[in-house]
This record gives C-alpha cells, structure tokens and sequence, in this order.
C-alpha cells in the first residue's frame, strides 16, 4: 500500500462562520482522536482556528482515510460533495498549503501573524496525545521554519496586520473616524490586545475595557488610558458606547439581545450601535441583528476588509509564494528519502560500533609504545576494509552461487562501481 499525506479543509474561503462553528465546537481532543482512529492513519493532526478546520493525515490506506474524514466531517456539518464545502488535498498539494497557511497566505488577513503560533499549538498538541511521527513531525516543524522565513524575508506581514486591526478598520470605515467615540473592548486576551494596540492613535473620546478576570481587563486599560469595568457591570456602560469590539473565547454569548435592547431603549431613540464581534464561536446573539439602530459584524463581515488587505500586498504574496515553492522542493526530496532511513541509520550504527572496536585496538597498541605508528595506522586501516567489506563480499559470494544477477548489479550500483571502473 503507498502511503500518503492526506488532508481536509474546511475554511473561511468555502465555509461561513455559522458552518465553521458547527465543527469548532468539538474539542480538539474529540477531533484528534476520532481522526486517529480513522483506518489507516498512521499520524495525524487538527488545525482549528476562526477561520479554519483543517485535518492532516499520514495514512498507509488513502481510499479508507478520506472516507473516513469524510463520515468524520458529515457528523459536523451537512456533508455535500457538490458544494465544495469541503477540499481534499493530497501529499504536495495539501503539503504546501500548510505552508501556506504557516506564511499566513491562506488566512482571511493575508500576513497576520497569529496564525504562527497556531500551526505550532496544533502541532505540539498533536505530538502531545500521540499522533505525530516522522513525517508529519518533519511537514510540521518545516511549516513552522518556512513561516518564520517568510515573515523575515518578505513584507507580507508589514503594518503588523492582524483580525484586530482589521476589525478597528471596519468600524472607521463604517463611522467614518474613531475621534471623540466611546468604544468598549470585551475581552483582555490575545486578540483584544491587539485591537487595543490598533486603537492607540485613533483619539476616541473613552475607551472602555470589560474582561471576565478583571486584573487583565485594568491591565488592559492603563495601557489604553481607559478604564475597565466588571462585566457582570455591562449594563451600566453599554448605553455610553457608541462602538463595541468584542474578542473573547467564551463558549457562550456574552451580549445577547436583551442586553442591547435595554442599552438602545438608555440611548434614546436616535442611539446606535456598532457592534463587531470577532469572537469564535460568536459572542454576541444573531438575533441582536434584527434591532434598530444596532450594526453587528462578525468575522465574515471582515471580508472586504480582507480583500483590500491582499490588492496591497500582492507583491509580498508573490515573493512568499516563491520561498514556498524552493522550500517544498527540499521537503519533498527529503520525504523520498525518508524511506532509506530506517537502513541508513541501522548502517551507521552497525558500522559504527566496528570502528570503535578497532579504534580501540589500535589506541591501546599505541599507548603500549612498542608498535610503530605507521604499523598501527596500517593494520587499522586494513581491518576497517576488511571488516566493513566481510558481509558484502559473502552476500556477493552466495549471489553468484545463487545465479542472482539483480544483487550483483545493485551492488555495482550501490558501490558506484561502474562509475570507479570509468574513472580509472
Ligand atoms: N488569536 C487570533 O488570531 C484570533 C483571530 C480571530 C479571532 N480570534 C477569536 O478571538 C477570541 C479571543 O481569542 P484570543 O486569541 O484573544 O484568546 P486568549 O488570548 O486565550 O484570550 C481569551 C479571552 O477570552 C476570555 N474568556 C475565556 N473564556 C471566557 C468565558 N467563559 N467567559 C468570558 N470570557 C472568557 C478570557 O478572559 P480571562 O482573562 O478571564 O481568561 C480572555 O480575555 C476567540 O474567540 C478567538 O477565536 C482570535
């Protein structure tokens, strides 16, 4: 049976947010394990982010594997093969896209960087319940480098771009300027930092900070020259904003309709609201949508955002895409070699421990005194020969014995020996 690299994707280019979070609702343990259980696979890995689910496996039975990622996806979400939801790669193919996605080409902000870190949680995850081997660890760990590279030799990710700023840009974009507003940040992680570093310079009016540890929320906060609030205190401040960004990894909603009905009754009847909520899964109710005067964006309502982001940076993208490929090329020509190491190292070691015995042999006659070097260094030299050529030259022997021309001829072949013979 070949064995393969197989993958599957389902991601912010063929998916929406609401398909993406059927799936992401699965703990990643759930995932992996099911994945690993899949026959054939012999390693495997889950990248899940807000913008993708993507499945990496290592099997030796392609056919059984992609039906069987296939069951495994159909749990999730409605599994239709016409609507291309779902895209299945194999080996290169699905190999340069995780470098891809390592270089942040593949994301909805072309160049962020988050996706990094990522790839790299999913991969040590991976390795930490068991399901990573060579191949997948060398795919990983090269994704991980050609990363770096790409971030370091190109412009991809200048302006450090990131959801967050992009959210800062959808709500200047719609309100025209950030000056003089009231903007409340929910949320003290990774990603509300970020929408925070983007929104030092913007000169809002107040900025508020609200996060369910509310050291980090004050922490936050100083940093903004803003002041943070409880959130179970939502109520008293909602009202006042006139913006709310919204990053938390809270499994459930945190502002649901009643919340933003009873700030909009306080605003009074000209009040409103943006609200954008790049939380996954979503933090704020759907169905706050339906009220007047409030404007709510998710992550998908970041997408023309995202499409301005990849005009300016098509240059970078080019140039990322070009390490790329050279970088692929030496991965490939390493996973074909792979097959060979198993041997290549039994050889070494085999070959290995005759030099040390005969290293040692020679050592002790020289430390003796009485031998002349040059007949040490000789007979060292010659037991080495005769020593590594003892079990080939019987295998030959025997071959011959045997009339098995392919050994004669691998062995010419593997000894370059017809080569030698040309030379001299
Ligand atoms: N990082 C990215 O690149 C990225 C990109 C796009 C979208 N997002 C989304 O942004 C959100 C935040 O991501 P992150 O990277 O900032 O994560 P993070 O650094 O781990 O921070 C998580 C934040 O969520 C809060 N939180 C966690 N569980 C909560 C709960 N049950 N109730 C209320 N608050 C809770 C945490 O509060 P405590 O301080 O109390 O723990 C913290 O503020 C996630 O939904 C993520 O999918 C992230």
């Amino acid at each position: 049976m070949i064995e393969t690299i197989l993958s599957a994707h389902v991601t912010h280019k063929s998916a929406d947010l609401s398909c993406l979070e059927l799936i992401g609702k699965h703990d990643e343990r759930t995932l992996i394990q099911r994945l690993g259980n899949i026959k054939g696979v012999k390693e495997c890995a889950v990248l899940r982010t807000c913008n993708r689910i993507e499945l990496y496996a290592f099997t030796e039975d392609s056919v059984a594997t992609r039906q069987g990622m296939e069951e495994l996806i159909s749990k999730f979400i409605p599994f239709d093969p016409e609507r291309n939801l779902v895209q299945f790669l194999t080996q290169t193919d699905s190999i340069r896209h995780l470098l891809r996605v390592a270089s942040g080409l593949e994301s909805m902000i072309v160049g962020e960087d988050q996706i990094q870190s990522q790839v790299k949680e999913a991969f040590e995850f991976a390795g930490a319940e068991g399901h990573i081997g060579p191949v997948l660890s060398l795919v990983f760990r090269k994704a991980i480098s050609v990363g770096k590279k790409v971030r370091t030799e190109t412009r991809v990710n200048k302006g450090s771009v990131s959801v967050g700023s992009a959210a800062v840009d959808l709500a200047e974009r719609l309100l025209g300027d950030l000056e003089g507003r009231t903007i409340l940040v929910i949320g003290a992680g990774e990603m509300a930092t970020l929408i925070a570093k983007y929104l030092v310079g913007k000169r809002p009016n107040t900025i508020f900070v609200s996060n369910r540890t509310y050291d980090r929320a004050v922490e936050l906060a100083w940093y903004l020259g803003g002041q943070a609030i409880r959130l179970d205190s939502l109520y008293d401040y909602l009202h006042r904003c006139d913006i709310v960004l919204v990053a938390t990894s809270s499994p459930h909603v945190i502002l649901d309709k009643m919340m933003v009905e009873k700030a909009l009754a306080r605003k009074g009847e000209r009040g409103k609201l943006l609200i954008i909520d790049v939380s996954f899964p979503r933090n704020v109710a759907e169905e706050v949508k339906v009220l007047g005067g409030v404007e709510l964006h998710d992550m998908d309502g970041l997408r023309g955002v995202a499409q301005e982001n990849i005009m300016r940076r098509k240059k970078e993208i080019h140039e990322a895409e070009r390490i790329i490929s050279e970088e692929l090329q030496l991965l490939d020509r390493k996973l074909e070699e792979m097959g060979a190491s198993e041997v290549i190292r039994a050889m070494r070691k085999k070959y290995d421990s005759m030099k040390e015995r005969e290293t040692r042999k020679a050592m002790n006659r020289l430390n003796g005194g009485s031998d002349a070097t040059e007949e040490v260094v000789a007979d060292f030299a010659n037991a080495l020969t005769s020593r590594f050529l003892a079990d080939p030259t019987e295998m030959l022997k025997n071959a011959s014995r045997e009339k098995r021309e392919e050994i004669l001829k691998a062995a010419k072949e593997l000894f370059r020996l017809e080569e030698e013979k040309n030379v001299s």
